[in-house]
């Protein structure tokens, strides 16, 4: 059948390199998963399906060894060989989600071990030791251990009930409202299945900006069904709380977190929504921003309002995920500093169950931001990050563009916050200062499409967001690595060259887009290709001039001491760094500083010369990944070959639009001639 895409990163096709072939086939002659709760049914399944697609042969399943060569899954409690093996100290080291993948020697026979604590962590395991064929390493001396390193790895879906899906471009929502709680589509559990493979487990399935209606009875038996389904595979449903629920569906005037009558309607509410989910995560509240009610609305801190809902979930334990995305409608202050300011001084005010949700940069999902300052700025808080994986601001659906790498280069930063060291990693995984409750938000990415994410390589991002909130500090490339062998194939040439693409397609967006520090200057509100002239709307910051600042003189935005100062919520030394124009990596030049055209760039070049030039460069390397693809023709399936040539056709059109659009626009300003070797737009 055709190559849509359908099958993600879990292809399963026979693996192609003989020797490693044989050496498989030897090493997994039977499949032994004893027990039968949901998640090792489960398990069993997905290791016969894999395993008999990558050996290119049905392979038994036994409920007890009995050839010489077995692949054994399971806990102390499902499978007595694995009890014998005395595992009890490694297995400690991986609690409750991990998972130990191990070659072992018994009597003469040979064992190939997936061990866990618990159900969940053998399914992990599972999905781990089918990567590792599918990747094709070594298994037969294996000795490895994996576990998350942060606790709640979650999608967010901003999907509407109507099932259109805010910022989605992958088609409409995957959850069938009409047609639940009754039928369940087989798409839920290759959804749960995909993100079971890579340790995501839990998913909110509402819009940050939704209304009240899913917390209505009607809806929640839907939401029910979609648990139920999802269980097995370790995926946990959370729901969006809108905060002005007990009013629009509960008949109260009032939704005031103090108020003794919206306490109780919001814990009679989650223990209603427990009784039909009883391990529901918990909520996720984007409150007293663009327009959200909140606490403020009642004269009541984020806290407040973050702490009636812990407490509503708290008996059952549920958490709270709290959006520090705010900023005000009338504030005149830098919108870069207003989350900061409302958030610092509530550090240590928040429940237990309280996470609080920070999106990886203070203005909002750019194709590149510097990191937010709340990271390592509320020690008393888990602070979990939010990031974007459907690109927004980033060409939405058809251009090309992997994102870990900025990811990665965010996880990477040094906050300072505990001296040299602290990074954004530390503050994540709770290591910095000590917060056992954890975790990373994606915005997810999926949608109805076949393909699940409207650009094949959009699943790159889907996947690399898993891997990344299993381990904060695995770098993109390896997991590029991971996921081109998985995906597409193993063959050198063809893997170099997609790591090739894939690892410089931030950069090259970057450079289309908004080079050295340029940021939101998109189309007004959809954020479509380019907008810098967006100006006079009703608010200021939802304007482009508002955050390049350009005039004759010169252009960017000052936010140092001489501007908006907003350096100074970082730590000393990355404040000084930002604050001092020398010292500012230039790909955050204009973000943190207003500069004259003919100011000296590193290269020796003016500002003006430089911008223009890496608005070609950005055209030039979309041209070079169109080579690079075209050039891979017969090594990949003829759909998705032709997809993706046609995607980095869109692409390549719409990095000139870019260019043109945004240099023209600016040239108005600095009225200098394009320098050598740009492109003059038609
Ligand atoms: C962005 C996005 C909105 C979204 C908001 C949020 O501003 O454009 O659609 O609602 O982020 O994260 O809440």
């Amino acid at each position: 059948y055709a190559e849509d895409g359908y099958r993600l990163w879990l292809r399963y096709d026979q693996v192609q390199d003989p020797a490693k072939l044989k050496a498989y086939r030897q090493a997994i002659q039977e499949v032994v998963v004893p027990g039968n709760s949901p998640t090792l049914s489960v398990a069993q399944q997905e290791l016969k399906m894999g395993l008999s697609g990558l050996l290119g042969k049905p392979v038994p399943v036994s409920q007890k060894p009995s050839q010489r060569n077995t692949l054994v899954a399971g806990t102390p409690a499902s499978s007595a060989l694995i009890k014998d093996l005395g595992l009890g100290d490694k297995l400690k080291t991986v609690g409750d989600e991990g998972y130990l993948l191990l070659t072992a020697n018994k009597k003469g026979k040979k064992y190939t071990v997936i061990a866990a604590n618990t159900d969940i962590g053998v399914l992990y395991g599972s999905y781990h030791f089918l990567r590792l064929l599918q990747t094709q390493q070594d298994i037969s001396k294996l000795s490895l251990a994996s576990a998350p390193k942060t606790k709640h790895r979650v999608l967010n879906h901003w999907d509407n009930l109507d099932r259109t899906v805010e910022r989605g471009y992958a088609g409409f929502s995957l959850w069938d409202w009409h047609k639940l709680p009754t039928y369940i589509d087989q798409r839920y559990i290759d959804y749960a299945r995909a993100n079971a493979s890579i340790g995501i487990n839990g998913t909110v399935l509402t819009n940050v900006n939704a209304n009240a209606l899913v917390l209505t009875e009607e809806y929640l038996k839907k939401v029910k069904a979609l648990a139920d389904a999802f269980r097995p595979y370790g995926l946990k449903v959370y729901l969006t709380a809108r905060f002005s629920a007990p009013i629009e569906i509960g008949g109260l005037e009032t939704a005031d977190p103090l108020d003794p009558k919206v306490q109780a309607w919001w814990k009679k509410k989650s223990d209603e929504i427990y009784s039909y989910i009883p391990d529901f995560g918990g909520f996720l509240v984007k409150a007293n921003s663009e327009g959200q009610p909140g606490p403020q609305n009642y004269g009541r801190s984020h806290a407040d309002g973050a702490n009636m809902l812990a407490d509503a979930v708290a008996p059952h334990g549920g958490i709270v995920m709290w959006r520090a995305f705010v900023y005000s409608n009338e504030e005149p202050e830098d919108r870069a500093k207003q989350a900061y300011n409302e958030f610092k001084p509530l550090d240590g005010q928040f429940r237990d169950n309280v996470m609080v949700q920070v999106k990886n940069g203070a203005i909002d999902f750019q194709p590149r931001e510097p990191f937010h300052p709340l990271f390592g700025a509320m020690p008393k808080t888990p602070i979990m990050m939010e990031f974007q994986i459907t690109q927004e601001y980033l060409g939405q659906a058809t251009n090309l563009v992997y994102l870990a790498p900025m990811w990665e280069e965010v996880l990477d930063e040094d906050t300072y916050a505990e001296g040299e060291g602290s990074t954004v990693a530390k503050v994540i995984d709770g290591t910095l200062n000590g917060h056992r409750l954890t975790g990373m938000a994606g915005v997810a990415n999926i949608g109805t499409d076949r393909n699940w994410t409207g650009h094949q390589f959009g699943q790159a991002n889907w996947y690399a967001f898993g891997r990344m909130a299993w381990n904060p500090y695995l770098s993109s490339e390896e997991i590029a690595e991971e996921w081109i062998k998985m995906t597409f194939s193993n063959q050198e040439e063809l893997v170099e060259k997609l790591e090739d693409m894939m690892l410089n397609s931030h950069e090259t967006l970057v450079n289309y887009m908004t080079p050295l520090g340029l940021h939101h200057i998109m189309g007004w509100s959809h954020h479509y290709g380019p907008g810098p002239w967006i100006k006079d709307k009703h608010r200021a910051d939802w304007t482009s001039v508002y955050y390049h600042r350009a005039d004759e003189k010169g252009i960017g935005f000052d936010r140092t001491k001489t501007g908006s100062n907003a350096v100074a919520q970082y730590f000393p030394p990355v404040a000084e760094k930002y604050g001092n124009v020398e010292k500012t990596p230039e790909k955050y030049l204009l973000w943190f500083h207003h500069l004259p055209w003919d100011y000296k760039v590193k290269s020796g070049r003016t500002l003006w010369d430089e911008m223009a030039l890496r608005y070609q460069g950005g055209v030039d390397s979309v041209r070079q990944m169109q080579q690079t693809w075209n050039a891979l023709e017969g090594k990949i399936d003829p759909e998705r070959f032709k997809h993706v040539q046609t995607f980095l056709e869109i692409q390549e059109q719409e990095a000139e639009w870019w260019r043109d659009a945004v240099l023209l626009y600016f040239q108005t300003f600095s009225k200098r001639p394009l320098p050598e070797g740009v492109e003059k737009p038609e």
